[in-house]
């Protein structure tokens, strides 16, 4: 259900139960993040591979050191710079972080996000809160409550009402290698953004044989529409005068705008039971790059050119 009161949702982290909370990012699906049965609760209702990690969300710098082994020089420089906010940083992990969390890895995804309310949560509680994005796998991510509500029903208690999210797109996940920044995942903070506090900034290599962050999947963020990238919106109705087409277009607006408002509309036309989705590209600058990414990951299909 969806609800207004924020101590329901903190009681309801506190007896070990998950529930949906507003980012500005997307919405996300926190449990207690110390709690393996919390934790384990999230990846049964999402569907998810336990093979994926958890990001852990948390308020301070002081509670993130519990977190991890140490912060090197560069992670500090970008979190003060970007947190709180849109940006994840991967860390060796202490001994505090399960292994369900991190898939077995010795490096733990942390983000201290800036959603108010996000915020006071995060206060209320004595634990970090692991949330993923509160999507079923593979399915949009959520950046209202009611679709989160929509998409679990009654097997999420409370969904806390944050309004639409800010951001619209994850957050941007980066590690630190050899004195780089490496790119995870492209989301709410622009690689041109992190080379003015960061110049060595690369993007990691796309591998599918090795997939480090679930962002990198192929196939992500997907309608259940098929989604095809054209160059031409109009021609290509021209020439398929047999398909029932959606159109998911943001003609004159800037790109921060279309990021807010990409996954929304792709999931409002996903409800549409459309023959056909279809998209142009974006300006592959900026925001633009991580957009351009998504649509690739959520046009994807086995087999498909
Ligand atoms: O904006 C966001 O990041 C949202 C909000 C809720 O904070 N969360 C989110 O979580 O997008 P999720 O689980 O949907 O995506 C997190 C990504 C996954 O691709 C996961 O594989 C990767 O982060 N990840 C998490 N921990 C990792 C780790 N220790 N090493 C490498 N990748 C990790
Ligand atoms: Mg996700």
């Amino acid at each position: 259900m969806i609800t207004n009161n924020i101590q329901h949702i903190v009681e309801t982290l506190k007896k070990g139960d998950i529930v949906g909370i507003p980012t500005e990012t997307v919405y996300g699906l926190g449990a207690n993040g110390l709690d393996e049965i919390a934790v384990q609760k999230i990846f049964r209702v999402k569907g998810r591979p336990n093979k994926n990690p958890l990001i852990l969300h948390t308020h301070s710098i002081k509670e993130l050191k519990k977190l991890v082994k140490h912060i090197p020089p560069i992670a500090k420089k970008i979190a003060d710079h970007y947190w709180p906010g849109p940006l994840t940083i991967l860390f060796d992990k202490s001994e505090l972080v399960s292994d369900l969390i991190t898939a077995g890895s010795k490096k733990v995804a942390i983000r201290i996000p800036s959603h108010p309310l996000f915020l006071e949560i995060l206060k209320s509680v004595d634990f970090p809160i692991a949330a993923p994005s509160a999507n079923p796998y593979q399915r949009i991510s959520p950046t209202t409550a009611q679709q989160v509500h929509e998409y679990f029903q009654d097997k999420v208690p409370y969904v806390l009402e944050g309004g639409k999210c800010e951001c619209g797109l994850e957050s941007t996940i980066v590690g630190i290698e050899n004195n780089k920044v490496i790119i995870y995942r492209l989301g709410g903070i622009t690689m041109e953004s992190l080379k003015k506090v960061h110049p060595n900034v690369e993007l990691a290599p796309k591998d599918n044989t090795k997939v480090v962050t679930s962002g990198m999947d192929l196939k992500h963020y997907a309608p259940t529409t098929k989604l095809i990238i054209v160059d031409n919106i109009n021609l290509f109705k021209k020439n398929h005068p047999e398909l029932n087409i959606g159109v998911l277009t943001f003609e004159h607006h800037n790109n921060r705008f279309i990021a807010k408002e990409f996954y929304y509309q792709l999931y409002q036309l996903d409800q549409q039971n459309f023959d056909v989705i279809i998209c142009k590209k974006f300006k592959n600058m900026g925001i633009g790059k991580a957009l351009n990414d998504k649509l690739q990951r959520a046009s994807y299909s086995e087999g498909a050119s």
